[in-house]
């Protein structure tokens, strides 16, 4: 089953919008396998972003994104990670379709509230980069065929 890294950013928490992220990831027959609420530390921020070393934004998004905790979760399912970034919407919040988590809740690239893994190869790196393999949850959803074909 595909996997991807989600992340509540920190003006997310601040907002409180935690529950109403969470929500539209259950309602669309995602399946939660893991989840923690932690402070990220500048190391593994500086290694998750490690692609965007060097861009002017850079600086800007290791801030960001140590500011404040975050609510890090691996949601699995069927095209898992081209669902998730279709539900958070486009990078910009200007950008993003309405009815997006982004559009919905944004207003800046640099406040966009949201982290979705991009490829799959990403969603399976990206776990691993933020859970132990014994911190993901392998389990049956009674509901499941009724989700997934
Ligand atoms: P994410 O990785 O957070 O899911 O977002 P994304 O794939 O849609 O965007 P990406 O290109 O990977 O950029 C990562 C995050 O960097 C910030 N950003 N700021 N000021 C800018 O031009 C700019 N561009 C990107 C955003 O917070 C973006 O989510
Ligand atoms: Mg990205």
């Amino acid at each position: 089953m595909e996997k991807t890294l989600v992340l509540v950013k920190p003006d997310g928490v601040q907002r409180a919008l935690i529950g109403e992220i969470i929500s539209r990831l259950e309602r669309r027959g995602l399946r939660l396998i893991a989840a923690k609420f932690m402070q990220v530390s500048q190391e593994l921020a500086e290694t998750h972003y490690a692609i965007h070393k060097g861009k002017p934004f850079y600086e800007g998004l290791i801030a960001y994104i140590t500011s404040a905790p975050v609510m890090a979760m691996v949601w699995e399912g069927p095209n898992a990670v081209a669902a998730v970034r279709q539900t958070m919407g486009a990078t910009r919040p200007t950008e993003a379709a309405p009815g997006t988590v982004r559009h919905d809740f944004g207003l800046e690239v640099g406040r966009n509230l949201t982290h979705a893994s991009d490829t799959p190869e990403n969603g399976e790196k990206e776990t691993a980069l933020w859970f132990r393999p014994e911190e993901l949850v392998s389990w049956e959803r009674a509901l499941d065929p009724w989700y997934f074909e």
